[in-house]
Order: structure tokens, then sequence, then C-alpha cells
């Protein structure tokens, strides 16, 4: 297996706790790939290194074999890696297509600075970005609402936008924390469909989720997150732990 991307002896400390410990990780082209843990396992503070949006205090990043772990966050969402957010950061006033949009603009190869200076490119990059939403918020089951705007929109309607968004910016990887938090059963079945129909288009998926049912319905591996450390990977193949992890986590219900 060739991975699109490897982590290695990844940590992050703050101050004296290492939120993320020491962490092996590797996600192939077109992978399903879950991660689980408890609350404050570490898995935001994992998504955050990946994306670029935090730098960490040892261990190395690769990305279709490049070092990228000190490679700025806009470079990472060009090179492929997009994400979303445990709360949402969607702007409020925009409306949905211009949210969207502005996602595919930050994958575009001229990028969204650059385009922006050069009137003719910036016509042509805006008239691409406006294609590309279309097509995810059309994967994202969200068609129809392009001109609405973010803040009038229902909870669950919210969040696949913010998935339309991500892939909106055609990454090869796609980082999804806790997607289906605050959503009923209708909405995560929906969500599981859109999540096939990202994986049709070959890219993978890290899908951060205590959801288990719909975590088992999706992936094919299963890596277990604790106090910063990785204890299982391909745990589907050892139910044992996805058992004691089911078991801690009813306890904390
Ligand atoms: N910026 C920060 N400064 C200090 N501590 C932090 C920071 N970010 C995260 N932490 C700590 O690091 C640990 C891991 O947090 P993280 O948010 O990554 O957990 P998580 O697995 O995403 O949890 P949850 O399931 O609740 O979202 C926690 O103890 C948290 O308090
Ligand atoms: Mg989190």
């Amino acid at each position: 297996m060739t991975a699109l991307l490897e982590v290695e002896g990844l940590t992050r400390r703050f101050g004296g706790l290492a939120a993320v410990s020491s962490l092996t990780l590797a996600v192939a082209a077109g992978e399903a790939r879950a991660l689980i843990g408890p609350n404050g396992a570490g898995k935001s503070t994992l998504v955050n290194l990946l994306s670029g949006t935090d730098r960490p205090t040892a261990g190395a990043i690769r990305w279709a074999g490049q070092d990228v772990t000190r490679r700025p966050a806009h470079l990472r969402r060009r090179a492929g890696i997009a994400r979303t957010f445990q709360n949402g950061r969607l702007c409020e006033r925009l409306s949905v297509l211009e949210n969207v949009m502005l996602g595919a603009l930050t994958g575009l190869e001229a990028g969204l600075l650059d385009a922006w200076f050069r009137p003719v490119r910036h016509a042509a990059a805006e008239r691409r970005a406006r294609e590309l939403a279309r097509g995810a918020l059309t994967l994202a089951g969200a068609e129809g609402i392009e001109d609405r705007s973010v803040d009038a929109l229902p909870y669950g309607t919210r969040r696949l936008v913010e998935i339309a968004r991500a892939v909106a910016a055609q990454p090869q990887l796609l980082l999804l924390d806790e997607p289906a938090a605050g959503l009923n059963s209708g909405e995560k079945a929906s969500l599981l469909t859109v999540l096939a129909r990202v994986r049709e288009r070959g890219v993978a998926v890290l899908l951060i989720e205590h959801d288990m049912g719909l975590v088992m319905s999706f992936a094919e591996r299963i890596s277990v997150l604790d106090f910063g450390e990785k204890i299982a990977d391909e745990v589907r193949a050892d139910p044992r732990v996805i058992e004691a992890y089911l078991g801690r986590e009813g306890a904390h219900a």
C-alpha cells in the first residue's frame, strides 16, 4: 500500500499535556477510515495538525511523498487536504453558494489571492468556483438552496453545506470532525449517502465520529485514539477493542 498521508511520531504538547503523542498513521488514496476516541483524546488536535491549522511539537507529516509538516494550511488545501470543523465555520452573512464557492477557490491551483489581483483570471476563477460549488452542493444533497443565507438554514442542512464547501476544494483527503453531532437519524442516513458519494469520487475520508453505527457502516478501517495515543488500528479485525471502547463510551453517557 502506498500511503497518501503518512504521519510519524506526531506529537502536540500544550504545556504539560500531550494532546497528541508519538502518533503514527497512514491513510491510503480513496480509503474510508474512521478515527474514534473519547472526549479529549486528541482527535480535533490531530485534524488541526493534518490540515495545517496547528503545528506539531515533534514528528512529521508526509503528503503524497512530500514533507508538509511546516506547510501552511492554505497550501495544504491546494495540495488536496480539506477539512470541516467540529463547531462549523460557515460565513453567516454569505449565501450558501458564496460559502461553498469560497471553499472551491481555496482549492484552485491559482489560489484565491493570485486570482483576485488579476481581473481576467479572477473572472475565470469565479466561473470555475461557481461550477465546482454547484457540483459539491448536489453531491451533498443540498441543491436548490444556493441563494439562501446560511444563518437561516436548519442545523442539519448547515452541516451538509460545510461538507459541500470542503468537497468543492477538490480534495484527495477529506477530514471530517464529528459531522454527525447533533443530527437526527434521518440526517445521519443522508450523511452516510453523501460520504459514499465522496468516496465514489476517489476521495479518501478520515471520519472522526462518536456515533458507532455510522462509523461501522462507513469505515473500512478504524483507528482508536486515547489520551493522544493511537491504541489500535484496523480494529474491525479485532471486535474486542470496539467492545471495550463502546463499553467506555456507554459508561460516559
Ligand atoms: N489550544 C489548546 N490549548 C490547550 N489545551 C488544548 C488545546 N486544544 C486542545 N487542548 C487539550 O488537548 C486535549 C485534546 O483535545 P481535542 O480537542 O483534540 O480532543 P477531542 O478528541 O477532539 O475531543 P472531543 O471528542 O471532545 O472533540 C484536551 O485535553 C484539550 O483540553
Ligand atoms: Mg474534537
